[in-house]
């Protein structure tokens, strides 16, 4: 099927089949598609936790309005927001340089003087809501690569935050923005033979 088809196959899944797992090769594929998600100033800054263990997941699950999502599909992305800019940008160009200081001096200065001034003026909750931004659209990025690997998932933020941030130990730079439940879906989930409801393209989408 074509890219387009695959958007169309995909349905945000409410009845996983918790028998069946995604490949490892499969999930490496969701993996690379979440670390090629295009960002803000390059900076990359959110963080993806990969929930497997079945007793964390239960812990969320109870945090997220018991959906069934979350025990039932084979595993959870948690897409995290972060606000520790300086710590960030730091690690940014020391992996960018290679841990050579005159590349950085040198090739990327004008780069690092430019990011760290755009992202250190915002204040820590400016600074989580444009990481939000970022972890978003790694959340779309995730969920087209699993289309396009005809594997089922939901996209999700009917939770607590700040529950599953504790559930999870995450420190207090970090918060949780979106799920995205990854597995096969169940036979009889009747949600997969409901006809998708789009606005019409001139709802959305104008030419000037
Ligand atoms: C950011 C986001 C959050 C969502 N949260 C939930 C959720 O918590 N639980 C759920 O069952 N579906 C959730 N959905 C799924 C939407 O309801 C669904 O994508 C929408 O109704 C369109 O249907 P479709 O994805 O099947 O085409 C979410 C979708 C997005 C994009």
């Amino acid at each position: 099927m074509s890219f387009l088809e695959n958007l169309n196959w995909r349905y945000a899944t409410k009845k996983f089949d918790s028998t069946k797992k995604v490949s490892d090769d499969a999930l490496q594929k969701i993996r690379d598609a979440i670390r090629m998600a295009p960002t803000s100033l390059g900076v990359q800054m959110f963080s993806v936790v990969e929930v497997v263990d079945a007793e964390t997941r239960i812990k969320i699950k109870e945090a997220s309005w018991k959906q069934p999502q979350i025990t039932d599909s084979d595993r959870v992305f948690v897409f995290v927001s972060r606000n520790d800019g300086e710590a960030r940008i730091e690690k940014m160009f020391e992996v960018m340089s290679g841990g050579n200081e005159e590349v950085r001096k040198n090739a990327l200065r004008g780069y690092e003087d430019m990011v760290r001034s755009t992202v250190l003026r915002m204040d820590p909750q400016d600074m989580s809501n444009w990481s939000a931004k970022q972890a978003y659209i790694a959340l779309g990025f995730a969920l087209a690569a699993a289309a396009e690997l005809q594997i089922d998932s939901c996209p999700m933020e009917g939770f607590d935050g700040a529950k599953v941030k504790e559930i999870l130990g995450l420190g207090d730079e970090f918060m949780p923005v979106a799920f995205l439940a990854v597995g096969y879906r169940d036979e009889n989930d009747e949600h997969s033979k409901k006809t998708k409801f789009r606005f019409p393209e001139s709802e959305i989408i104008s030419v000037k």
